[in-house]
């Protein structure tokens, strides 16, 4: 029989590559989705490139009677991918309240879930904003880096969810790994999958894209005149098929992991930092498209650099990236082609 995994937040972004990811070596998905920011097409794309059933269940994970109900159908479930969150910084500063209530109380009810039904291994998603303003010193950022202060009320909530596991798992019998993810970009190889155009577009890779589309007349470089090599802030973007690939092996680990109480937290970047100029060079050596942009005053609460060390998926989970910045490149450009030929070019959730 295969390993039955829950996946939540399966058809948002990296979780419905991961979804793909998990099918390909073995595992049965069960989702849970609220379509705060997706779509349920998602799904409908997942089983098209799988050529597997998805189990989904459209609820909000807040509701913890749901939650239970779920959890006591005895799926007999091996473990929990939890990526429902809220993931917009701007949205989080507007409104606090709303991403602590649906950051925090969603993992409170799966993590409790996972005591109360003993599902032992529970993998959530972490964010590089835990690290707060990182100093040019404390580059590239490894997992034992001091937690800066929280910039925002999003890096908060990752900040406490990270926390809250740790003292979960010290007193209970559950199994946690927090995966740090870093910029994640990109999409699926096949074109076929890929993110969805939020109602409010301010990733640096889909502003370059739909750009280059002419979906926007042109995107604005942040500042020019960081204290960086070419004067634009730097990032570790990486490609989400990787990020996807990272879950499967971090979810092996946790299943192999015979004592209980495991708890640890992993840096998924590819190591190096890309300035804002180079990854509009990448793509436009990658794809030959132009992507207009103006250059602009800095955004506020930007940092000016930073990257990971990766080192330490590679020790515990045996992961490198595969994926190059031109790959990642390549692949949302093919996703944002796709858009426009599904009509979703502008989707507006
Ligand atoms: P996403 O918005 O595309 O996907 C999240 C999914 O969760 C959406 O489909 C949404 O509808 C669902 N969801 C949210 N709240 C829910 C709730 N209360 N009940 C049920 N469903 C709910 O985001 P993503 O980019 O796929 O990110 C996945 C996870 O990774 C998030 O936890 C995010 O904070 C984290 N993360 C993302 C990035 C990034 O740049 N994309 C970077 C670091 C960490
Ligand atoms: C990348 C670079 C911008 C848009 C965010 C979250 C982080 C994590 C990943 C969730 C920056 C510049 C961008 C534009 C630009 N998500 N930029 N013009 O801010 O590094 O990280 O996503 O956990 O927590 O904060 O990503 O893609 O917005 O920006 O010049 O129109 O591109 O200044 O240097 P960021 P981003």
């Amino acid at each position: 029989m295969k390993p039955k995994i829950l996946v939540t937040g399966g058809s948002g972004y990296i979780g419905s590559h991961t979804i793909v990811e998990l099918i390909q070596n073995g595992f049965e998905v069960i989702s849970v989705d609220n379509f705060l920011n997706s779509i349920p097409n998602v799904y409908d794309w997942i089983e098209n490139l799988t050529n597997q059933k998805i189990v989904k269940h459209e609820f909000d994970l807040r509701d913890s009677q749901k939650v239970n109900s779920l959890f006591s159908e005895k799926i007999n479930l091996k473990g929990v991918i939890h990526f429902a969150a809220l993931k917009s910084v701007p949205d989080s500063v507007e409104n606090p309240s709303f991403c602590f209530d649906n950051n925090n109380n969603a993992l409170l009810n799966i993590a409790s879930a996972c005591v109360s039904f003993n599902i032992p291994n529970l993998i959530f998603s972490s964010s590089c904003s835990v690290y707060g303003n990182v100093s040019a010193d404390m580059l590239p950022v490894m997992e034992k880096t001091p937690l800066g202060e929280a910039e925002s009320p999003y890096a908060y909530s990752k900040q406490n969810g990270e926390v809250f596991l740790k003292y979960i798992c010290n007193v209970k019998k559950i199994n946690s790994i927090c995966l740090r993810y870093f910029n994640p970009v990109g999409a699926h190889e096949s074109g076929l999958l890929g993110e969805l155009p939020a109602k409010r577009v301010n990733n640096l890779v889909p502003v370059i894209t739909q750009a280059a589309a002419g979906v926007i007349d042109a995107f604005t470089v942040f500042g020019n005149n960081w204290n960086t090599r070419d004067g634009s802030c730097i990032r570790d973007y990486i490609h989400v098929s990787d990020i996807a690939s990272a879950h499967v092996l971090a979810l092996q680990k946790l299943i192999e992991s015979k004592p209980s109480n495991y708890y640890d937290i992993i840096n998924l970047g590819s190591g190096k930092g890309v300035s804002v100029f180079e990854a509009i060079q990448a793509f436009e050596k990658t794809t030959g498209q132009k992507a207009p942009y103006l250059i602009g005053e800095r955004r506020a609460g930007d940092v000016e650099s930073i990257y990971s060390n990766p080192q330490k998926a590679e020790r515990v989970l045996g992961w490198t990236p595969q994926k190059s910045i031109e790959d990642m490149m390549a692949s949302a450009w093919k996703w944002q082609l796709r858009l426009k030929e599904l009509g979703l070019a502008k989707h507006k959730l």
